[in-house]
């Protein structure tokens, strides 16, 4: 849940990890730190509070070193504190070390170092790592003194072995000036590459504006790092062979464009994510085809059983494809939560086949469920938005929302960029099967491809939706009611506004409601209502009214034929396909949750306890 962010090259370190650091501050923001080499000794300035008050120290003017780490933290082990902030040295001050991840066993391996004479002035698991590292480096240099890198490499090495946990790691030290070690194991680490430089990132938007060319690392796979070198090495400290991995994306996507906010950037970037992610993969005439998947029929016949396991909002669009999958392929399909499905022992065998969807890649929940859904036999799919992420490498086959860089924490354009995957996934699927109505495929695909246009047409809502936040950012409790397809929206819907507006939302299943909830509804609460499903819009809209009777204030996202007289306020959305409707029924509900944010002046790309991508369990 933290960044890091490392440079090794022939310009001063300080401001390029600065700005790393900021493009990193959605992944924790409470404390961050620098460390650079300066002249063969290392200094370290960091402080609790954004990098923005890092930026400002008098000390960090002193940093002119060209090889350095830094770390934007969400606290894990210890409050946020300059104590418990990253990178963190050994006692001797020849290591400094900034992770990402947790170290389970921290608390034996700490243990050990005190009985070894080690002190420690941190809270944080964190600081056992360059201890151990130092503790290896005391042993190497009391058998043989010699300071070549695979000295540094081994002693790295060795301390990883013993570490149990995740982590991403990036290492200097004093007495190898020259030379930077990073490793990963389940947490996020690319290293973009230049000629005289190389640039390390928990992500890659942080460092696009630097080099196009990356490298991935697979668990404990070690990089040692020159400004004009990179060599790669396994467990065993075997050198290995790495590609380099050309990105795409554009380096002004990372950036906000004149948007106030990354999230209303990225809600209005949908029409092109969904095009880029439709790409060619459907057209009208020809079948649907996804090349990085190439399943035969033979295969899919075998399978009888599909999960969909995810976190969050990506859990979300989950479930807004199970039904179409079900429709399409007559395959029964169950949705997930990662975080669950690891632990409750599911029926896996190799007639599964498991989806797992996550934005990042780099969900730790999403990550074990696949771990274990593939030592149980099942084929397993990854559908993220970055090339190269942890769950890429793990699973089976993977396939790419092309939504682009998502930097707000709270998910928009990842979500429907998601949805309309596992829709094109279900007509592929049905396809090789040969088993559903061909024009109701051809139907779908034409609706699929009218999409970024029809969302388009959906932001015409944004000034209503706009006025309709000044009246209930106030609001403590909001209920968000639907039916099949539209519950799911109801979720994701509910879940956007807790997250950034911070105002207690629930979502029901609009039958569900005189079960319970329906005590809750009291005069001048707000209720709102998605109603796309044709065949349950009657249902919901009684459900409503039951509501209304009760004082609710209601607003509808509608694009059926209702009696609009009866609601406060009606959001008319453009007609389109059941399956494809929370494509569009989510835009105004993402709008009303920026705009609830905004009206309380909170801090909407960044929400208070939340960072982007979950990396610990
Ligand atoms: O990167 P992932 O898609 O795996 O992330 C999953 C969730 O953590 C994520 O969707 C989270 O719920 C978002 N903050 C929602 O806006």
């Amino acid at each position: 849940m933290c960044g890091i962010v490392g440079y090794i090259g022939t310009k001063k370190a300080c401001p390029i990890l600065l700005a790393g650091l900021t493009r990193l501050e959605y992944r924790g923001y409470d404390s961050a730190g620098i460390s650079t080499i300066e002249k063969d000794c290392i200094k370290i300035v960091k402080d609790k509070g954004r990098v923005k008050e890092l930026e400002n120290k008098k000390e960090i003017k002193d940093l002119q070193g060209t090889v350095g780490i830094a770390h934007t933290r969400w606290a894990t082990h210890g409050k946020p504190s300059k104590e418990n902030a990253h990178p963190h040295k050994d006692n001797s001050n020849t290591f400094s070390v900034v992770h990402n991840g947790i170290i389970e066993n921290y608390y034996d391996l700490r243990n050990l170092l005190e009985e070894n004479g080690y002190k420690f002035y941190s809270e944080t698991d964190t600081e056992v790592i360059p201890n151990l590292i130092h503790y290896y480096y005391k042993k190497e240099l009391a058998i043989n003194n010699e300071h070549t890198v695979q000295t540094f490499l081994r002693v790295v090495r060795n301390a990883c072995l013993d570490i149990k946990g995740s982590y991403a790691l990036e290492i200097i030290s004093k007495d190898f000036p020259e030379y930077m070690i990073v490793v990963r194991k389940d947490s996020p680490l690319v290293i973009g590459t230049c000629k005289d430089e190389k640039y390390i990132s928990s992500d890659i938007p942080a460092i696009l504006s630097y080099t196009r060319d990356f490298y991935f690392l697979n668990d404990l796979e070690f990089a040692v790092l020159k400004n004009d070198d990179i060599k790669f090495y396994d467990t065993n400290l075997n050198q290995i062979d790495k590609k380099i991995s050309n990105i795409e994306w554009d380096a002004m996507s990372s950036e906000k464009n004149g948007y106030e906010d990354f999230m209303l950037k990225e809600i209005y970037e949908q029409p092109t994510a969904i095009r880029e992610t439709i790409g060619s993969r459907i057209s009208v005439d020809n079948k649907c085809e996804f090349e990085e998947l190439p399943l035969t029929k033979k295969e899919l016949e075998n399978i009888d059983k599909i999960y969909i396991i995810a976190c969050g909002t990506a859990m979300h669009a989950g479930l807004a494809g199970k039904n179409v999958i079900e429709k399409l392929c007559r395959i029964p399909t169950e949705v997930d939560i990662a975080s669950e499905f690891r632990y409750r022992d599911p029926i896996i065998n190799n007639r599964t086949l498991s989806i797992f969807i996550s934005q990042s890649g780099e969900t730790a929940d999403t990550i074990a469920a696949l771990k274990l859904a593939k030592k149980s036999g099942s084929k397993t799919i990854a559908i993220s938005n970055v090339i190269g992420s942890s769950i890429t490498r793990e699973a089976d086959y993977s396939i790419y929302t092309h939504a682009g860089p998502e930097i707000a924490v709270a998910s928009t354009k990842a979500y429907t960029s998601q949805v309309i995957l596992v829709n094109m996934l279900a007509i592929y699927f049905a396809e090789i099967l040969e088993k559903s109505n061909k024009e109701e495929i051809r139907n779908l695909k034409k609706e699929i491809l009218e999409l970024p246009k029809k969302i388009g047409e959906t932001f015409n809502c944004a000034e209503r939706i706009k006025q309709f936040a000044k009246k209930i950012y106030q609001e403590k409790d909001v209920f968000f009611l639907g039916r099949g397809i539209d519950e799911t929206v109801a979720k994701e819907g509910s879940l956007k506004l807790k997250e950034i507006s911070y105002i207690h939302s629930e979502s029901y299943p609009a039958g569900e409601l005189k079960h319970g909830p329906i005590a809750l509804i009291e005069s001048g609460i707000t209720v709102i209502g998605i109603l796309t499903d044709k065949l349950l819009v009657d249902k919901t809209v009684n459900n409503i009214q039951e509501v209304i009777t009760r004082g609710a204030r209601t607003l509808i996202i509608t694009n059926q034929n209702v009696n609009y007289s009866m609601f406060d306020e009606v959001i008319i959305i453009p007609k389109v396909n059941t399956f494809l409707s929370p494509i569009l029924s989510i835009i105004p509900l993402q709008l009303l949750a920026y705009y609830i944010s905004k009206e309380k002046g909170l801090d909407v790309d960044k929400p208070r306890n939340l960072a982007k991508s979950v990396t610990v369990e």
